[in-house]
């Protein structure tokens, strides 16, 4: 695996390489939700380039960015045994010299969900995507649904700006209890973490009536997975919301049109994210 942590030797590099590129954008700190996308691009592609780096760009004035995990070392073994041919990890002064001028907004899909607690991540996401694009001009880019989200913006970005890339949803990879990978959740105490599997149970309750044809309308959903939260003491929801997808519009009903049922909630500081898919009965 090679290790690179400039744009010119990025691109110097992947001159040389023949056939199709695929790419996994990560902040690191590296979980088995991360190298299942790698697994994936590398049944798909010929070179994995996977890039590390916390990007301040998407973090609000009081959110986590100085504490986030990192740990380049490990993640680099990690990388290289999941099969990653190129790990991009440049520095924040490599990617941003000067305080930008040029940003990249999504309108609409990032004034919901995640969106409005973190008014501007979404712009510091796509803004950093699509640099990371330039860059490394992948044909096939891996994005997980724990971040639907994200891959929502992402798609409609790509489309609308023409990016030459297909964007790869993959599933959500959960620890063996049900809790969602996230490198967020090396911040949960023990009691914290016991509680927020609640986020799943939730979910995968209001799945289950969903495809016994209970609980189809939207309000009786939200109800529903409040009502469970609410039975951890230490959950505090930021929200639930039941929306179509990818739009994220407002819906009466999730039966008519493919939805997300998504809820973000804090555990003490830390605030997790998990949701489902509805694409109608197969
Ligand atoms: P990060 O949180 O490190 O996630 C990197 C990628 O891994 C994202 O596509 C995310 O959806 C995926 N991922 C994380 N946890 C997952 C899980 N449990 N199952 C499946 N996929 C999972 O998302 C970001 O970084 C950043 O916003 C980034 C896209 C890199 C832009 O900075």
């Amino acid at each position: 695996m090679k290790k690179i942590k400039t744009v010119a030797d990025m691109r110097k590099e992947l001159k040389q390489r023949k056939g199709i590129v695929g790419y996994v954008a990560t902040m690191g700190f590296l979980h088995k939700g991360h190298l299942s996308l790698v697994e994936r691009a590398r049944q798909e592609t010929d070179t994995v380039v996977m890039s590390i780096f916390v990007n301040p760009l998407q973090f609000g004035p009081n959110e986590d960015f100085d504490r986030y995990p990192r740990d380049l070392e490990r993640d680099a073994q990690l990388a290289e045994q999941a099969g990653v041919d190129i790990l991009f990890h440049p520095d924040v002064k490599e990617m941003y010299p000067d305080t930008p001028l040029t940003t990249v907004n999504v309108s609409q899909i990032t004034e919901r969900l995640c969106g409005v607690a973190r008014p501007g991540h979404f712009t510091g996401v796509a803004t950093v995507i699509s640099k990371f694009f330039h860059i490394i001009q992948p044909d096939r880019a891996y994005f997980g649904l724990k971040d639907a989200q994200q891959v929502a913006v992402i798609e409609q970005m790509v489309r609308e700006l023409h990016f030459p890339v297909t964007i790869v949803p993959c599933p959500i990879v959960r620890e063996e209890d049900g809790l969602a990978m996230s490198s967020r959740n090396v911040y949960l105490s023990a009691e914290e973490r016991k509680q927020a599997l609640v986020l799943n149970q939730a979910l995968k309750e209001a799945q289950e009536l969903i495809d016994k044809g209970e609980l189809l309308k939207a309000d009786d959903l939200i109800s529903y997975i409040t009502w469970r939260i609410k039975s951890q003491p230490l959950a505090k929801i930021d929200y639930v919301e039941t929306l179509s997808y990818p739009k994220l519009e407002p819906i009466e009903r999730v039966d008519k049109q493919p939805s997300i049922v998504a809820i973000a909630a804090y555990f003490g500081k830390t605030r997790l994210i998990d949701n489902f898919l509805y694409l109608g009965k197969e």
